[in-house]
């Protein structure tokens, strides 16, 4: 027998991985069977959030989808497109989290002169800061401040050891002890270093453990999308 060509083989290949890609389709577009495709735990608060609050569905139908899967692996497409949905993005969050009091708001740091802050810290999205399918509640770590207020200066300060000394000494890690990062949460800073949150508290926090921030929070986010 003669051995294949590598049209045959490549041929072979193509059409075996065809149904693949559909029942792959019917997965990634059947909501019942989104909770198979979960790789991971949400956060707390998002218990009852659906998976298409944050994944939408990508445009085409699903013959499109599948069509231009098989196009890229023919190489008749340089990409793939997106296959069932989207990448996630704060377009998203906004749409359950957006508030009139918020102190970073993400569109500010388009800015250019945030441009090496944003290299530091990816201010512009909910995604530089947060993930999903963690528990963690925010991906940042504690001292990320440092990206924007390095040259912060308090005209009066009120604290026991001030902005300008904590900033020297390079202790980031203690702002997250006296202020929130979005302001969401009633209280007002303390003015002695003893009186702010631990940072083992904070990381706790960040991660997923209780909040040491004062309770209630002025904006609760919708439950369901408007
Ligand atoms: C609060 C928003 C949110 C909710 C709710 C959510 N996800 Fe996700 N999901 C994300 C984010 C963020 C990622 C990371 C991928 C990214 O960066 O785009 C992700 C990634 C994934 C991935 C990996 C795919 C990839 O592109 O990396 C799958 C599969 C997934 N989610 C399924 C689900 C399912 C199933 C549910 C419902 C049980 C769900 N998700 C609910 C935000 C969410
Ligand atoms: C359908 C609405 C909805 C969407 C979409 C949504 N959330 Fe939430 N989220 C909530 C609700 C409701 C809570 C719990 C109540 C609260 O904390 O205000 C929550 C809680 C959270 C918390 C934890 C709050 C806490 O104090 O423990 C974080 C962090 C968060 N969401 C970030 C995100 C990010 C980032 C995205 C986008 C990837 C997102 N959310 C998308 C509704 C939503
Ligand atoms: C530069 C980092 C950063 C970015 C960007 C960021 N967050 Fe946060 N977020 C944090 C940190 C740190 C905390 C914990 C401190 C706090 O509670 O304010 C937090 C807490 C939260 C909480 C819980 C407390 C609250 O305010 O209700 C929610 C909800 C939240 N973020 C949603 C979002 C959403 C939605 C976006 C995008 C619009 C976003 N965050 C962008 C760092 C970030
Ligand atoms: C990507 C840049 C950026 C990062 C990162 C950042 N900030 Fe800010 N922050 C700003 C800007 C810009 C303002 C507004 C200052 C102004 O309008 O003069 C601000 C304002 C504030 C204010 C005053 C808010 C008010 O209502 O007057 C506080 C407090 C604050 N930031 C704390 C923090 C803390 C704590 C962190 C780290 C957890 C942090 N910031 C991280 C850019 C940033
Ligand atoms: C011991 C608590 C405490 C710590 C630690 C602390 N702050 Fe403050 N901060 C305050 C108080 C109190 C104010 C006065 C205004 C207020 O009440 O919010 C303030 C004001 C600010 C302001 C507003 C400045 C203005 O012009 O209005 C910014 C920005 C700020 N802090 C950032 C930081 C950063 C960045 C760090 C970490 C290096 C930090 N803070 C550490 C308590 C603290």
């Amino acid at each position: 027998m003669r051995a294949p060509t590598a049209r045959q083989i490549r041929f072979v290949a193509v059409f075996s991985i065809i149904p693949v890609f559909i029942a792959a389709g019917v997965v990634l577009t059947d909501q019942g069977a989104m909770p198979i495709m979960a790789h991971g735990p949400l956060q707390s608060g998002h218990e009852g959030v659906h998976c298409e609050s944050c994944h939408v569905p990508s445009p085409g139908t699903v013959r499109q989808q599948v069509q231009a899967k098989v196009h890229h692996v023919l190489g008749m497409r340089d990409t793939g497109g997106d296959f069932g949905y989207g990448a996630v993005t704060s377009k998203a969050c906004l749409q359950c989290h957006e508030r009139p009091n918020e102190r970073h708001p993400i569109f500010r740091f388009h800015e250019p002169r945030f441009e090496k802050a944003v290299a530091q810290v990816e201010a512009t999205s909910c995604l530089g800061c947060h993930g999903e399918h963690t528990t963690h509640r925010a991906t940042a770590d504690l001292t990320f401040c440092q990206a924007c207020h390095e040259d912060l200066v308090l005209k009066t300060d009120p604290l026991d050891v001030d902005h300008a000394a904590l900033i020297a000494d390079r202790r980031w890690q203690t702002c997250l002890g006296c202020h929130d990062f979005h302001g969401n949460h009633a209280g007002k800073a303390p003015k002695a270093l003893k009186e702010a949150f631990a940072p083992a508290e904070i990381e706790a926090y960040l991660r997923a453990g209780p909040s040491p921030y004062a309770l209630p929070k002025i904006f609760e986010a919708k439950e369901e999308l408007p």
